[in-house]
């Protein structure tokens, strides 16, 4: 028996892969929406859809394998069809901050390289402006320090991420910051000068980036372009 918040999930999960056609290469993104897609698109295999898949995090490839989705190497992926991953935060102007499963990285490359990129989500995660939810910012270990006073000096407040006691890695090694910047007046100013700083591999502000949100929303799934 699924809750009525995991049932929003699959809802707005179902509607998103029945965009996925025969022979798409597809970014499969992270996070709990993204399992319910990937369990679909499973699904849909056994019904004979053929496609291959690309993984944004270690998680979504060993769960995508498990699925029987052929998956290929993000590294070796010069152009996706369609892409769905989920968000953190989204505006009606379809800005988005991720990262929350700290898969930044690889899902921005998946999204860089998508013909489509799709984002499901539900009416908690929309925000007039972003900023609620900390910006992720994956920084390279040997420059922890520099990044986290360059970030003080952006307005921001950088607080490492934990996984239990430890120090969260990401599937790149890497130490994630989550900055409060307060509300996000331009968010592709702050992502230019995010891109600024040396030592910062990602961030998780994405902008231009997507070319539909799907909402999840009670019974019914809303549309943003
Ligand atoms: C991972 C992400 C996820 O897409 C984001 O955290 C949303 O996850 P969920 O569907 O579990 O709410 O950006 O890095």
């Amino acid at each position: 028996m699924i809750d009525s918040k995991q049932q929003e999930k699959r809802e707005v999960a179902l509607k998103a892969a029945e965009l996925v056609k025969d022979g798409n290469i597809v970014g499969l993104g992270s996070g709990s929406t993204m399992d319910f897609v990937i369990v679909e698109l499973g699904r849909r295999i056994k019904d004979g859809l053929q496609f291959t898949g690309v993984a944004s995090s270690l998680k979504t490839e060993r769960l995508a394998d498990s699925y029987g989705i052929s998956m290929q190497e993000l590294g070796m992926t010069s152009g996706i069809d369609i892409s769905i991953d989920g968000a953190n935060e989204f505006t009606e102007q379809l800005h988005l901050i991720k990262g929350g499963g700290g898969s930044l990285f690889r899902e921005k490359i998946v999204a860089s390289l998508s013909n489509n990129t799709i984002i499901v989500t539900d009416s908690t995660k929309k925000v007039n402006q972003l900023g609620q939810f900390g910006v992720p910012v994956e920084v390279v270990p040997s420059a922890y320090e520099f990044v986290k006073k360059q970030l003080i000096k952006l307005g921001g407040n950088p607080i490492i991420r934990k996984s239990l006691a430890e120090n969260f890695i990401t599937d790149n090694g890497n130490f994630v910051f989550d900055v409060d910047f307060g509300i996000i007046g331009n968010p592709a100013c702050l992502a230019q000068q995010l891109d600024g700083i040396v030592g910062i591999l990602e961030h998780g502000l994405f902008v231009s980036l997507t070319t539909k949100i799907l909402m999840a929303n009670g019974n019914e799934v809303v549309t943003f372009t």
